[in-house]
């Protein structure tokens, strides 16, 4: 079996345009405009990167962006102080602090000092307890966009078997959540799992979130399986610097029946669903039905 591509760069652009349609009604129904504050401590290279990301596509969706960038030194109290400052400004819909913060900042405090109803993120201590309990709330964004392309791609879930492999809490954890809203049959592996290619083998469908290398070879994947790839894996090969996902590409391509790329599967879905999100929230907040297809 030859497996489908399962675009997610063009995916993304669908999400994005549905975000803009709908931003569009709602400035001109209701006078509102979505707003999505970011915050950045201190220079990370790769952050600021995704930082730029989200500033240019927040704006191209027609959404307000407010970037605030502070030095690395900014202490707990300031922090907090402009969080609390973000908490409270209706024309801000969601905030974001961009992670990993520098080491003297407690990211668990940050975090959960956010509005839940703010956190677009969807990892405020609340949201993550709403969703492990099936209520409304915000969604982490990659395993938000994993959820879509997976009901694009199939329409139900329902019964399937799933296996996530990777119990992080920004990717793994919700993702098993939100299969198991699916009605899939869900199985968290990691690294202690025992005889972990044969729980892969079982599953129909295989979100691998670890952050190694390829370490999800094709002999692994069941003859027709979906397999979404999160990984993105920076390594040198034949002397050059190339991205590769968790599983090994061409080998897995072979034997499922659909798989994400890397790059250009799961990656550009993020900063889509983070769009969606602020939308979400900004619905939320004025008592507007929410934007569908949008959310989980
Ligand atoms: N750093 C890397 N990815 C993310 C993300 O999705 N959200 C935040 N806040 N920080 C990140």
């Amino acid at each position: 079996m030859v497996a489908q591509v399962i675009d997610g760069k063009a995916f993304a652009a669908k999400v994005r345009a549905q975000v803009a349609d709908q931003v569009a009604k709602l400035k001109e129904e209701n006078g509102i405009t979505p707003g999505l504050a970011v915050v950045l401590v201190g220079e990370d290279p790769a952050s600021q990167v995704y930082v730029r990301s989200k500033g240019k596509m927040t704006v191209e969706v027609g959404m307000n962006s407010y970037e605030h960038k502070l030095d690395a030194e900014t202490s707990e109290e300031d922090l907090l102080a402009l969080i609390d400052k973000l908490n409270n400004d209706p024309a801000v819909h969601g905030i974001l602090v961009q992670l990993p913060l520098p080491k003297h900042l407690n990211e668990d405090l940050v975090i959960n000092s956010i509005d839940p109803a703010k956190d677009v993120d969807g990892f405020h201590i609340s949201n993550v307890g709403l969703l492990g309990t099936g209520q409304k709330s915000m969604v982490p964004c990659t395993p938000l966009g994993c959820l879509m392309m997976l009901r694009d791609y199939h329409g139900s879930l329902s019964g399937m078997d799933a296996v996530v492999i990777g119990r992080s809490n920004i990717v793994g954890k919700p993702m098993a959540q939100l299969l198991l809203g699916d009605s899939c049959t869900v199985t968290i592996a990691h690294s202690r799992t025992k005889n972990l290619p044969d729980v892969v083998r079982r599953a129909d469908i295989v979100v691998a979130a670890v952050g190694r290398p390829e370490m999800v070879p094709g002999d692994w994947i069941k003859e027709g399986a979906t397999v979404i790839d999160v990984g993105i894996n920076r390594i040198e090969r034949d002397g050059k610097n190339k991205l590769v996902g968790d599983v090994d590409y061409a080998s897995a391509a072979e034997r499922a029946g659909a798989i994400t790329p890397v790059p250009g599967g799961v990656g550009p879905m993020t900063i889509a669903c983070l769009l969606a999100n602020t939308l979400t929230a900004c619905c939320r907040a004025n008592g507007l039905p929410e934007p569908e297809g949008l959310t989980a």
